[in-house]
């Protein structure tokens, strides 16, 4: 099949990537031309685990280009829309991205072309592009959502081995087309209408985001009674009806989804009249747990002014050069307030990022982060972060106080080496 994907985020370059290694003919556009021109080359513009290589082994096929524009329409049997949806100031998305791009389409596709919505997008939203295609008198045109459930740093896994496909339809022949695209995929699909498949995507990410606020609540509550929060994780996850993912404690979720997602799925049931309090408490607990390593400082030093603190870690999570809604920012802004002078460590962030926020002072060397410093706090859990060798540490540090915001050290080894060590009721 010709497939024109739209939008080279991790989304849209993972699926272009993906379909052209089904054999698909893929063409990927963005507006974005140094991105093009690094794509062309084969170079990879985001941090992903196997991507790189599978793309240049499309490129040689020639089974993939990429282009700056949407200049000849008239081959593709499908347009998957992956553009970004930002979130508004109360939390909606921005549609304007995808909106011009179905402006576009529906002047250059040809007769019977599928568009389909990759990106994350209010329910409501593949109706609504019919809606306007209709205006430009495409009717013709079917649109399909097709949600995406990949994570960065195991994106390309999440695609080529998904849990499930979820096709958003709006009649069989569209499914025949979708269920082509994705032949060579041997998983579950979920049929349905394309405000369900929607909804599927946003209902995922909440209850997703709502068991890690539900734990992060638990682990509070262990830090207070000195019950261990690990294991309280463990023996809940070996029920099966609970399972164990997503119950790790620790500073919350951030990244590109969850905070968006879970605001805009309280947005969306506000539009319908419906007060969705249980999400707004788990975006609440997630806000608050970010403030909880400066409480800990501020109990510890009393002070912060003039406290030499370093955070090890600045990507939202391992595996990933992300930084979007990253707790590590957000916390290091909020000790500059307090007078604090802080300095970051992260194993990947620094090569693609340093340069834009000069204001911020990364390193990629952790003994030299934690050099003189009077406290070190775990954000990210790095492997490079977790084995880090605390005797040496404790050579270089000036203070002795460490707060692990993902409860990864090893409270033993970190007493053993002198520190004090606090986290979210880790206490084996
Ligand atoms: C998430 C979903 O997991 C994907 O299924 C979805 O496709 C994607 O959003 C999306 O909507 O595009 P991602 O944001 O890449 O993927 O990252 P996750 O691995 O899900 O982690 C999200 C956040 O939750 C991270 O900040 C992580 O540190 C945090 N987390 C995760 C916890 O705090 N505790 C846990 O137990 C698990």
């Amino acid at each position: 099949m010709k497939v024109l994907v739209v939008g080279t985020g991790y989304v849209g370059l993972v699926t272009g990537v993906c379909l052209a290694s089904f054999g698909h003919d893929v063409v990927c556009v963005d507006q974005d031309q140094q991105k093009i021109t690094m794509l062309n080359m084969g170079e990879c513009p985001i941090y992903e685990d196997g991507l790189e290589p599978l793309l240049q082994e499309q490129l040689l096929e020639h089974r993939l280009w990429f282009d700056t524009k949407i200049s000849d329409c008239a081959d593709f049997d499908i347009a998957l829309i992956a553009v970004g949806t930002p979130p508004r100031s109360d939390g909606s998305a921005d549609l304007t991205s995808v909106f011009e791009v179905v402006t576009e389409l529906g002047n250059k596709l040809k007769q019977g072309a599928l568009i389909g919505t990759k990106s994350t997008v209010p329910v409501g939203t593949a109706h609504s592009i019919e809606t306007y295609l209709e205006t430009m008198g495409r009717r013709d045109i079917r649109v399909v959502s097709i949600p995406e459930f990949l994570r960065e740093g195991s994106a390309l896994s999440d695609t080529l081995q998904p849990s499930r496909l979820i096709f958003g339809v709006p009649d069989d022949e569209s499914l025949r087309v979708l269920k082509q695209l994705h032949s060579p995929l041997d998983v579950p699909i979920v049929a349905c209408n394309r405000s369900t498949a929607e909804m599927i995507k946003y209902a995922s990410n909440a209850f997703l985001a709502t068991k890690i606020s539900f734990i992060n609540e638990i682990a509070n509550i262990c830090e207070r009674v000195g019950a261990d929060v690990q294991l309280v994780s463990q023996g809940m996850g070996l029920d099966p009806r609970i399972g164990s993912s997503f119950l790790r404690a620790g500073l919350g979720y951030g990244g590109s989804c969850f905070p968006k997602d879970t605001r805009a799925l309280v947005n969306i049931a506000g539009d319908v009249a419906y007060d969705f309090k249980l999400l707004k408490a788990v975006v609440e607990v997630n806000q608050r747990q970010r403030t909880e390593p400066i409480e800990r400082l501020r109990q510890w030093f009393g002070d912060l002014n003039n406290l030499r603190v370093t955070l090890l870690g600045v990507a939202f999570k391992p595996g990933t050069n992300d930084i979007r809604e990253s707790p590590a920012l957000e916390i290091g802004e909020r000790l500059r307030d307090h007078g604090a002078q802080v300095q970051f460590y992260d194993p990947v962030v620094t090569r693609f990022w340093l340069q834009k926020q000069e204001s911020v002072r990364v390193m990629d060397d952790p003994y030299v982060a934690l050099q003189n410093s009077d406290a070190a706090i775990v954000v990210t859990e790095w492997p490079e972060i977790v084995e880090l060798d605390w005797i040496r540490v404790g050579t270089i540090m000036r203070g002795r106080f460490v707060f692990d915001g993902r409860n990864v050290l090893d409270p033993v080894a970190l007493e053993r080496a002198g520190f004090v060590l606090e986290n979210f009721g880790f206490h084996p």
